[in-house]
Order: C-alpha cells, then sequence, then structure tokens
C-alpha cells in the first residue's frame, strides 16, 4: 500500500493532508526518513508520523459530533446523510452508524465498517447505556424519576427497561437508557406528559462526546478507545 494512503487510514487525514505534511516532515519507515507519498509500505511495517507510532486496523471508527438537519441512513435522500460530513478517503469504506440519531437530535455518533463492534454496542442483550442529555417544552415532573427507574409504558408490547432520570433544571435533564428503542427518549418523556424540544448523545457505554469536536466534526477513536475495540465488551 503507498505510504499517504496508509498513514491517512490510521490518522483519519486525507491524502493530500498527509502529502503536504510529508513534505515538510519525513515519516520514519523502519527506522528510515521518508517523505515520498508513493513509497510502498507493508501494514506490518513500523511507521512513524510526526512522533506517533502508527497501529494500521482493518476497519475504521470514527467519533462524530452529529449536526442536527443531517439523518444516519446510507441512502441519499431529500436529506444529507452524516456520511456527507466525512471526506473522501474515509467515505469509501462501506461504513454505517452504530445504531441511529433522529435528524434533529446531534451529539455522540459512533461510525465504524466492524459489524462485531456494532453488534456489541447496540445489541438489547447487551445492555449498553446511552445518556442523553435533554431539553423539554414544560417543567418536568418529580415523578418521572421513579417512572422511569420502574419502566415506562411507550406504547410498545412491553415497559420500557429502567432507566435513570437526572433532573438538572425545570426543563433539562439528562436520561441513560439501556435500549434503542425508535425515537425512545421522545417517547419516553411524553409519556410523563413532556415534549422534547432537544436532544443530545452525550455517552454510548465507555465513549464519550468529545466537547473538541464542534457539531459536524468527527474524528478516528484514540488509543484508549481502540483498546475497549480491542480488549473489551466481548
Ligand atoms: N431517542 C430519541 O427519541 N431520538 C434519538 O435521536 C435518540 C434517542
Amino acid at each position: 500500500m503507498r505510504l499517504d494512503k496508509y498513514i491517512a487510514s490510521c490518522t483519519g487525514l486525507t491524502r493530500k493532508e498527509v502529502k503536504k505534511s510529508l513534505k515538510k516532515t519525513p515519516a520514519y519507515v523502519a527506522g528510515e526518513k521518508v517523505s515520498a507519498p508513493e513509497t510502498q509500505v507493508d501494514i506490518k511495517t513500523k511507521v512513524v508520523f510526526l512522533g506517533e507510532h502508527l497501529h494500521y486496523s482493518e476497519f475504521t471508527y470514527i467519533l462524530m459530533n452529529k449536526a442536527a438537519g443531517y439523518v444516519c441512513t446510507n441512502r441519499s435522500g431529500r436529506n444529507p446523510t452524516v456520511f456527507t460530513l466525512l471526506h473522501d478517503d474515509i467515505k469509501a469504506k462501506d461504513l454505517f452508524t452504530v445504531g441511529r440519531l433522529d435528524k434533529d437530535t446531534t451529539g455522540l455518533l459512533l461510525i465504524t465498517n466492524d459489524g462485531d463492534f456494532s453488534h456489541r454496542m447496540i445489541h438489547a442483550k447487551k445492555h449498553v447505556d446511552k445518556t442523553y442529555f435533554l431539553t423539554v417544552d414544560r417543567k418536568i415532573p418529580e415523578s418521572a424519576i421513579e417512572q422511569f427507574k420502574n419502566g415506562v409504558d411507550i406504547g410498545d408490547e412491553d415497559l420500557t427497561k429502567p432507566a435513570t432520570l437526572e433532573i438538572l433544571s425545570d426543563t433539562t435533564a439528562n436520561l441513560t437508557i439501556s435500549e434503542g428503542r425508535f425515537h425512545q427518549v421522545k417517547r419516553m418523556m411524553e409519556a410523563v406528559g413532556c415534549t422534547v424540544t432537544a436532544l443530545k448523545r452525550l455517552s454510548i457505554g465507555p465513549f464519550t462526546l468529545d466537547e473538541n469536536l464542534s457539531e459536524g466534526e468527527y474524528r478516528l477513536f484514540n488509543d484508549e478507545e481502540m483498546d475497549f475495540v480491542k480488549n473489551a465488551g466481548r
């Protein structure tokens, strides 16, 4: 594989950005200084780029701060998909979102092409907690805390699984759920008489929204997050 492609794939940079950087600062390929982007490297070769030892992964893992107005499907339709926010080199990789957020929801979204990882994160039996920050149109009743702990009827066959509501102000709260039913947070709040006016996902299991990312921005998983992918949650 070409060196620029290899580095782009490990860092999330575009090949253009990698080429520009290599001109200024060569990489070390098996200990040798290299600035030619077309240099062929094997995925097992030790590559150091800007002081970092790169790790090649068969799969791609992206952490995004989703912007409102984007949908999580792969099909292009009336609304832009979250994939249109990705640069072309990454886009080419058969990616899909780990679960879905509604078009108007913002916050943490994981995108990958690793089906096994995605399954571990969203399968109901795995009980991965997801925390949302929500704003509603009226005062949240205190009784919702107990109701959500016991499960509420949102019109499905089963009550919702125990969830934790932390009321932050009259009209804002954090809600942690372990399921991923369609419009679940909005429907749970409707069940206690409130309409959600803004919704932002803060975390999924050990993954948290990166406050350095503005809405619509993304980065590849960091080392700690990659450790989780490789070692935990199996
Ligand atoms: N619950 C919702 O209602 N919407 C989302 O986007 C996510 C969870």
